[in-house]
């Protein structure tokens, strides 16, 4: 399990993006070792420069690299370019890498919300099937909003719904999960469970849309 102040290393592909750039610079806060993947290392330096110096120094590579170097690789890119991704990346990832699916497959054509329509049921399944046996996958950070990430470092104040193929999947991504503060994970079991979790992002930007708020997320009761 990756932790503070281990050379373990997490790679955040989409670094550069709004919820992958959120994410990676709150990793770097807590003091993991850093990779901020992307497909243009000038955007990269761009994203990491000013971040405050409280551990390793954050690493830039592309995709490729970053997922090679990586014990844990978030995937913060739109859905729709995964395939061709993970394709690519396939024979890099070292054994016992777990993959953390960020994705919502979501349109908004027509300005309607809609969850796109994946084969395996979720994009954390279908991440699953195109990945090897030897790597661990989990869902994570689907439904906290990019726009509270980047908000300044203040707590999240919400809960955040992991679910894995396995249970040192869900109990490592938990881990990660604990480290954005104000942020509690809720293990909801899994891979399976992922699509729900894809429907509740749909529905916090239908709240927002509807109350003209960023902020909406989820926090369980009774647990
Ligand atoms: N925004 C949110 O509130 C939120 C919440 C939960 C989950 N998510 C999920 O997080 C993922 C990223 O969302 P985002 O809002 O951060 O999007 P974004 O701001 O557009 O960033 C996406 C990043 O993905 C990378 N990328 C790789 N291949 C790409 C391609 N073919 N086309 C465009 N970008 C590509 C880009 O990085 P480089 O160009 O540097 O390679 C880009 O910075 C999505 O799957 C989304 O569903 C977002």
């Amino acid at each position: 399990m990756i932790q503070p102040g281990s050379t373990d290393a997490i790679a955040v592909l989409g670094g550069t993006g709004r919820q992958g750039r959120g994410l990676a610079q709150w990793f770097a806060r807590a003091g993991l070792r850093v990779i901020v993947g992307s497909r243009d290392p000038v955007r990269a330096r761009e994203a990491v420069a000013g971040w405050p110096a409280t551990g390793p120094p954050p690493e830039v590579a592309d995709y490729v690299a970053a997922s090679a170097r990586a014990d844990v690789v978030v995937l913060a890119v739109p859905f729709v370019s995964v395939d061709p991704l993970l394709q690519e990346l396939q024979p890099h990832f070292k054994d016992g890498t777990l993959v953390i699916d960020v994705m919502v497959p979501v349109t908004f054509a027509g300005g309607k919300i809609a969850l796109i329509d994946v084969a395996e049921g979720s994009a954390a399944e279908h991440v699953r099937a195109r990945l090897p046996p030897a790597v661990r996958v989990a869902c994570a950070f689907k439904t906290v909003p990019a726009h509270l990430l980047g908000a300044g470092f203040g707590p999240l104040d919400c809960d955040e719904f992991v679910c894995g193929d396995s249970d040192e999947a869900r109990s490592s991504a938990s881990a990660l999960v604990a480290l954005l503060p104000g942020l509690r994970p809720v293990d909801v079991g899994p891979l399976s469970r992922a699509r729900s979790i894809e429907h509740l992002t749909t529905l916090a930007i239908a709240i927002n849309r509807r109350h003209k708020t960023h902020d909406a997320r989820f926090r369980v009761v009774g647990l």
